[in-house]
């Protein structure tokens, strides 16, 4: 058989497959999501997240002495308060609970790069992402309080902010409330391109943040949508956005590719609680390599073009890449 081209050469054995890998995990690349609450030696797993639990502040600090050893460079933080109210108070509060996790985490681990969800679905009593005015979701009055919520966690010492809200122009209030208090240097990572997603339902329970009425339509995006991402995406830029994620992951790898092959700036992916879950509860009943599906999952995501990684698994993550050198 006169072959000439016989791509199978290159599949022969582990060493020369590994030569030629195209994309790569890399320790470097995770951001490990993690939860926060009032009290002491607390340690709560979420039932639909084994392997994920609500810390309180000091169990929160053992951890994060994990999260270091393995190398993993950032966290990104979401905090329960001890109680709610209409206007989300708890949110930019001086000694909120994120607040007071982040000037622990940086006293303890300066090198440590933390990084803060802007929202304030977890500390509004009706659990919507903004102000609430005859059971529809505000805009423009919420952008103020989004912008009061980055401006204290960057007071705290948080190196980067992550707006997940989906206001129309909370980037540009967010940048400008920064700038004007001195904050310039801090980046933000927009939440761009996030849609409406049955794959939130665990960080809901975690945090308790499900809408009390209605849904988040009205504000994150319809999945069918890919031309409204990038010009979710193309806005946040131009209003001041450094980073871009993608959220969910797994079932948005064209959104993925197009945000980073139209845009060229940093792409992050957020494999979401759902996805998560999934596959968590495939591998407790044996249906699934957890190993495999988690790292095949997320070097699909580098191969779509993301070049950071938001995910549950990164503690694991980050043992298996060690353990393989
Ligand atoms: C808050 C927020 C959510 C997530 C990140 N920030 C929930 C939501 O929008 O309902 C989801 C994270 C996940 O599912 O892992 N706005
Ligand atoms: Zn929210």
């Amino acid at each position: 058989m006169e072959l000439k081209r016989r791509p199978r050469r290159l599949r022969a054995n582990e060493a020369i497959r590994r030569m030629v890998r195209e994309n790569h995990i890399r320790v470097e690349d995770l951001i490990y999501p993690m939860f926060v609450m009032p009290g002491e030696k607390k340690k709560i797993e979420i039932s639909s997240m084994p392997g994920v639990y609500n810390f309180s502040l000091d169990e929160f600090i053992l951890e994060l002495g994990n999260v270091v050893k393995l190398g993993i460079p950032a966290v990104l933080l979401f905090g329960i308060p001890e109680s709610k109210d209409s206007a989300g108070t708890g949110a930019y509060h001086e000694h909120g609970i994120v607040q007071e996790a982040v000037r622990l985490a940086k006293k303890n681990f300066p090198k440590l790069y933390v990084i803060t969800d802007v929202c304030l679905c977890e500390y509004t009593d009706h659990g919507h992402c903004g102000l609430i005015e005859n059971e529809q979701v505000l805009n423009d009055p919420t952008l103020n309080l989004l912008a009061q919520t980055a401006i204290s966690h960057a007071r705290a010492g948080a190196d980067m902010v992550a707006p997940s809200d989906m206001m129309d122009g909370r980037v540009a209030a967010i940048r400008e409330g920064l700038d004007k208090e001195g904050f310039s240097h801090i980046p933000i990572m927009a939440y761009s391109a996030k849609v409406a997603s049955g794959f939130y339902g665990p960080f809901r329970e975690a945090a308790g943040s499900t809408p009390q009425f209605g849904d988040r339509r009205t504000y994150q995006m319809d999945p069918s949508n890919g031309n409204e991402a990038m010009l979710e995406t193309a806005l946040d830029i131009e209003e001041g956005a450094d980073l871009i994620i993608v959220k969910p992951a797994m079932a948005y790898g064209d959104i993925i590719y197009r945000t980073k092959e139209r845009f060229g700036v940093p792409v992050v992916a957020y494999n979401v609680s759902g996805e998560y879950a999934m596959v968590k509860a495939a591998a407790a009943n044996g249906w699934i390599d957890e190993k495999r599906i988690v790292l095949e999952a997320l070097v699909s995501m580098k191969r779509a073009g993301a070049d950071l990684l938001i995910t549950y698994h990164a503690l694991d993550v980050a043992n298996w890449i060690r353990e393989e050198g």
